[in-house]
Parts: C-alpha cells; sequence; structure tokens
C-alpha cells in the first residue's frame, strides 16, 4: 500500500486519476471486511449522493483492534501522557485496548445504547476517550464527540441536533493549570436536553459532580457491573460500509456549525491509506500527534488512521507550554518518538519562547515531521526543518479538513521533495482544481483560484446530520459538478500547491475553524448590543486573531468592563476559544445602501491598512469610516 519513491508516487497517481475504482479497490483489499463490496462507487455532486463500497460489510474496529491481537497484541496501541508530568504515564497494548473497548461497548449497551443511536463523548485527552470512541463503532452507535473547550450551549445544540440518547463524560479534566469542570458543563447543557437519557461520567479529576438518580451512573462502577456479570467479550456489529460512523461539528459561514457525517468503510479506507503513506509508516515506529480528539485531526490521526495501520499513538492530556515550554520536547524524548505531527500555531508559539526551552533535550529519535491546520509561514517551517528537525526529517504539511476526512493535498515523507510553505501534491486518488470565480477551472501552472476537488475520494463528508440540502448548497451548489473546499489556493511553476487561506467567512484561529456569523450572533446575545462585525486579522501566534467592530451605545460602566462582558457572553454561547481578541466600540457599520456590511473595510482597518480602502462610493454613510479608522485598536 505504500509509495517508496517519487517516480512511482507519479505512476500511481496517474493510475489512481485514470482508474480511480480500480486503484480504490486495491487499496480497500488491504483491510479486513465481513464481506466485499458490490460495486466500489456511485456518485453524483448534484445531490449530492457519494457512496463508496456499497454493499460491503465491515466493523472498523475490527480492523482497529481484532486483526492486530495476533501479531501485534503486545504491542503498545496508545502511550498516554498525563498533563501532570508527576502523574504515572500509561501504556495500553492492542489486547489491553481490545479488551477495554469491548467492555466498554457492552457499557453502552448495558445503558440501551443500540446501533444508529447518536451518542455525545466530551472528554479530556484521556485513554478512555479513545476507548469511548471505538466501543461506539464497535456496537454501531454514532459519535458524535465534541471539544473539551465548547461551552455548555454549544454541547446542547449539538446534542439536539443530533437528538442523542448517551453523554460520555468525566468528572473534570486537566489542560495545564486549569481544571475544566466537564460534567458540570454537561449539567448545564442538559437543562435544554430532554432527548439525553444517561450519562455515563469517568472519573478523573475527582472534583464533586452531581449524579442524578436514573440518568447519570460512574464508568467504574458500570465497568464492575459488566465484569461480575462476565459479559466482558464482545462481537462487533456488522456495519453496511455506507452506514454512519461519527458526526463532528464544524464551523461555516453561518451561524449554526454542521454535523459533518463520515461512514464507515470509506472513511476507514482514506484515513488508514493516507496515514501509511503520508508519514510511510513503519511498524514499531511511535507517532504523536498532538491534536485533541475533539477535532477532526484526533478522530482520523490519533485515533482510527493509526489504529487501522497498527501503530503506536501517542495520547497526550496536556498544552505544550505547562509545565514549561519544553513539554513536547520532554514527550519525545521520553517515549523516543519518531514522527511529530503538530500546528503551526503551537510550533511558533514554542519559537517565542526561544532556544533555551530546547537546550539539552534529545531530539535524535525523530524521523519524520508533520504540520496540519493552517497555511505554515516560511518562518515557522524553516524553525521546526532546522532546531527540532536537525534537517534530517521530511516535514509533511497536510491540506486537508472536516469535511475531507483524511490528507489531501501533502507531501508523502521522504518521497515527494518539499518546498516551505507548499502543502506540495495530491495524494493519490485526489483531484484538484483551481477555479475562478465564475466556476471556470483554471489550467496550467503559474496560477492560483478556489480551490475544489472533482472527484470523490473515499473518506470525503455525505452529508451535513439532519439537512442534506446544506450539504449541497454548502459545497456542491458553488461550482457546479466541483466540491468547493472554501480555500484560496495557488498552483506554482512546478504544479506545487499552496494553500493561501479561507476565502470565505470562516476564520481559522488557532488552526480551529470559527465562522464570523457564529461570533457575531454570540456577541449580538449581549443584551446592550445592537450589532456587530467580525473580521480576522493576522496574529503572530494564533495565525488569525478575532478583531469585533461592535455597536453598543448603552455601556453598563467603562469599556473595558463592557469588553469582558461580551467576552464572557461569546464564551457562555460558543467558549472561550471564540472569544474577540480585540473590541473596538463604534456608532455604526460601514454598509451599502441595500444594508450589506462591507467587510472587506474592517478586514483592511482590522489589519492595520488604510492607505487604500478601495471604493466606497457606494456606501449608505461614508463618515463611520472615518470614525472607525480613527479609533482602530
Ligand atoms: O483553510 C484550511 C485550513 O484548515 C481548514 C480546515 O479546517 P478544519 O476542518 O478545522 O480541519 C483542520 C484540520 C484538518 C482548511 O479549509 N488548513 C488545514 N490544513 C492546512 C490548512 N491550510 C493550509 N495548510 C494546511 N496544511
Amino acid at each position: 500500500m505504500k509509495i517508496k519513491s517519487f517516480d512511482e508516487y507519479k505512476q500511481v497517481y496517474q493510475q489512481s486519476v485514470e482508474q480511480p475504482e480500480q486503484f480504490w479497490a486495491g487499496i480497500a483489499d488491504n483491510f479486513l471486511w465481513r464481506k466485499k463490496w458490490d460495486k466500489v462507487l456511485d456518485w453524483n455532486f448534484k445531490e449530492p449522493n457519494i457512496k463508496w463500497f456499497q454493499g460491503a460489510k465491515l466493523n472498523i474496529t475490527e480492523n482497529c483492534l481484532d486483526r492486530h491481537l495476533e501479531t501485534l497484541g503486545d504491542k503498545p496501541a496508545i502511550i498516554w501522557e498525563p498533563n501532570d508530568p508527576q502523574e504515572n504515564h500509561r501504556i495500553l497494548t492492542y489486547r489491553q485496548l481490545h479488551d477495554k473497548v469491548c467492555e466498554f461497548a457492552n457499557v453502552l449497551k448495558n445503558n440501551g445504547a443500540k446501533k444508529g443511536d447518536r451518542i455525545c463523548i466530551y472528554m479530556p485527552m484521556v485513554p478512555e476517550l479513545a476507548i469511548a470512541v471505538l466501543a461506539c463503532a464497535r456496537i454501531g452507535a454514532i459519535h458524535s464527540v465534541v471539544f473539551g473547550g465548547f461551552s455548555a450551549q454549544s454541547i446542547a445544540d449539538r446534542i439536539n441536533d443530533a437528538a442523542c440518547n448517551i453523554v460520555i463524560t468525566a468528572d473534570g479534566g486537566y489542560r495545564g493549570t486549569k481544571e475544566i469542570p466537564l460534567k458540570s458543563i454537561i449539567d448545564d447543557a442538559l437543562v435544554q436536553c430532554p432527548s439525553i437519557q444517561r450519562v455515563i461520567v469517568l472519573t478523573r479529576s475527582r472534583t464533586p459532580v452531581s449524579m442524578i438518580k436514573g440518568r447519570d451512573v460512574w464508568w467504574e462502577d458500570e465497568i464492575k457491573k459488566v465484569e461480575t456479570q462476565g459479559n466482558t467479550a464482545c462481537t462487533a456489529e456488522e456495519m453496511d460500509a455506507e452506514d454512519m460512523l461519527f458526526i463532528l461539528y464544524t464551523s461555516g459561514s453561518t451561524g449554526k456549525p454542521k454535523g459533518v457525517v463520515h461512514t464507515c468503510g470509506g472513511y476507514m479506507v482514506y484515513t488508514g491509506y493516507t496515514f501509511a503513506n503520508a508519514f510511510q509508516y513503519n511498524q514499531g515506529e511511535v507517532y504523536f500527534c498532538t491534536a485533541d480528539i475533539g477535532w477532526i485531526t484526533g478522530h482520523s490521526y490519533i485515533a482510527y488512521g493509526p489504529l487501522s495501520q497498527g501503530a503506536t499513538t501517542v495520547l497526550f492530556e496536556g498544552i505544550p507550554s505547562w509545565p514549561t515550554p519544553g513539554r513536547f520536547w520532554d514527550i519525545v524524548e521520553k517515549y523516543k518518538v519518531n514522527i511529530l505531527y503538530t500546528a503551526p500555531t503551537a510550533i511558533r508559539s514554542l519559537m517565542s519562547f526561544g532556544d533555551e526551552a530546547l537546550q539539552g533535550k534529545d531530539f535524535s529519535s525523530l524521523k519524520k515531521l508533520g504540520s496540519v491546520g493552517e497555511p505554515i509561514n516560511e518562518e515557522a517551517w524553516h524553525w521546526f526543518d532546522e532546531k527540532i528537525g536537525h534537517k534530517q526529517c521530511p516535514i509533511v504539511d497536510t491540506w486537508w479538513q472536516t469535511e475531507t476526512g483524511g490528507f489531501m493535498i501533502s507531501p508523502i515523507a521522504g518521497v515527494t521533495p518539499t518546498k516551505p510553505g507548499y502543502a506540495t501534491l495530491p495524494l493519490p486518488g485526489v483531484q484538484p482544481v483551481l477555479v475562478d470565480e465564475n466556476g471556470k477551472i483554471i489550467e496550467g501552472n503559474g496560477v492560483s483560484g478556489n480551490l475544489c476537488i472533482r472527484f470523490p475520494w473515499p473518506g470525503m463528508l455525505r452529508t451535513t446530520y439532519g439537512d442534506h440540502n446544506r450539504c449541497r448548497t454548502t459545497y456542491f451548489a458553488t461550482y457546479e459538478n466541483l466540491y468547493f473546499t472554501g480555500d484560496g489556493c495557488l498552483r506554482d511553476e512546478d504544479g506545487y500547491y499552496r494553500i493561501t487561506g479561507r476565502v470565505d467567512d470562516v476564520l481559522n484561529v488557532s488552526g480551529h475553524r470559527i465562522g464570523t456569523a457564529e461570533v457575531e450572533n454570540a456577541i449580538n446575545m449581549h443584551s446592550s448590543v445592537v450589532e456587530s462585525a467580525v473580521v480576522g486579522y493576522p496574529h503572530d501566534i494564533k495565525g488569525q486573531g478575532i478583531y469585533a467592530f461592535v455597536v453598543c451605545p448603552k455601556h453598563h460602566a467603562d469599556d473595558d468592563l463592557t469588553r469582558k462582558d461580551i467576552m464572557m457572553t461569546v464564551s457562555r454561547i460558543i467558549g472561550a476559544i471564540a472569544k474577540p481578541d480585540k473590541i473596538q466600540f463604534v456608532t455604526g457599520l460601514p454598509k451599502t445602501r441595500s444594508g450589506k456590511i462591507m467587510r472587506r473595510i474592517l478586514r483592511k482597518i482590522a489589519e492595520g491598512d488604510t492607505s487604500n480602502l478601495g471604493d466606497t462610493s457606494t456606501l449608505l454613510d461614508p463618515a463611520v469610516v472615518e470614525e472607525i479608522k480613527a479609533g482602530a485598536l
């Protein structure tokens, strides 16, 4: 399944475009199926209707666990590094992980879970998070993991959108010096969630929590029940290739996050194949992805992709800067990490601590590096290459999205010649095109445009949960017969791709997607706010910062306090990750006569570039621009 040379890549790529079905069938043959497919692919991008490996039967956990037991049973599947380096780490072999997944799968069944149910998971980065995810997949329940940084309101919205019946959480979680009261946040959320019948609570921080009779149960008690019943084995549920595997909510340019749906067969094949290739994973290598399982990177490249390939995956509970800014490097040294996959925002933040944080650390185990989440600036790329990789490790800059399920444009480590700032070339099976604003495909090299994909790949989203039309209008209606990514892109003279950032109203803050409309809605919930407009601006560490222009005529107390009140409102409605970095109070927003906010002008002001604001003649009240310029932060 692995490509070994650049020439081979070119040849395989060509074949994957000419005979995609044959190509993907060949890849899928490397996985374990209860029954093989009747048809490799059925598709149209109009509805859209995409079906891979129709008629095939499988369970993804048999691929991630059972099939490795004979050869890798005693090899580490998960190495868990706790937030506090003084606490003991944990290693779960493939056999132990398998057994724990089976046990917890039975806990889920004992608590009423069935195939097709939606189960919300809101947990810290502990092995039980991976166990919970896999246990859902084992019994055919659809997991919807919500990142631990989201607020009660966000959780409630997600639970209600998918009508989940069970929540899996923990009493609390740790991140650096902070303790996050997960169960208490869930309790707040559940006030609004009539569909939830059971909450399973893992003990982590042992912070006092309320446990409601008839609804809330402890993880550990439920495991004991299963053990005393002697009910620890669990045969995997047989799933159709196109049955839903999970829902993961992500922000778009409208106010409400969408539930991106991935299905069992295609997602399994795609994440396994791309993991094995982009990282050229060799048996026995230790792989450390610093993401959180609450995001797609964690789903695809901490859990499913590495596990389906029998890899050893490091799961880290904490943050890069605690207790020291050398924490990642300590983990690399402690477990002799061979592959490190992280994000530009983490790299920039660690760069800012200077070389002292690197002193005395042993990087010699590292062989391959990876980056994801946003365009990596050249300075960060070189620092990563020189200071961490010691110029010995290829950097794979992987471009992909929640919707794509796995890597799309990415070097293959040691195979594809890299270029700083470039995601380089499409992986086999991926057919990117650039289009102009009219949807005309731009041919040739040395060109820029909007990035689209013209042919399906197995890991792509199938729908947005509960609203298929939204999936169509968001991704498939902008340009006919193309999947639109929302990203701008350059294809250079060598045909190499460089992602230039979002072309829609979506921000990328520290590698997290946040919709401007979503933040505006949250700000507007504050009682004295009349109206607001949110744009991004360049931020040294986060990549993009959030700049909010807010009309708030009746301040309560001083500006600073009001700003804090607004921040608190955003934290409550979305979560701390969406808090604006800057809030400027204005008396009005620049609008056209038809009432449309001219964001282009606001973006320029936020970027500190007011020399040429372009054509402002269509503005209803040009004076407002002068006032905003004068008050810019
Ligand atoms: O703008 C692109 C950026 O992140 C967006 C996808 O965000 P999300 O679905 O949250 O997934 C993040 C992890 C896959 C893309 O539309 N992006 C992601 N990776 C890169 C990137 N931009 C440039 N280079 C990348 N390697």
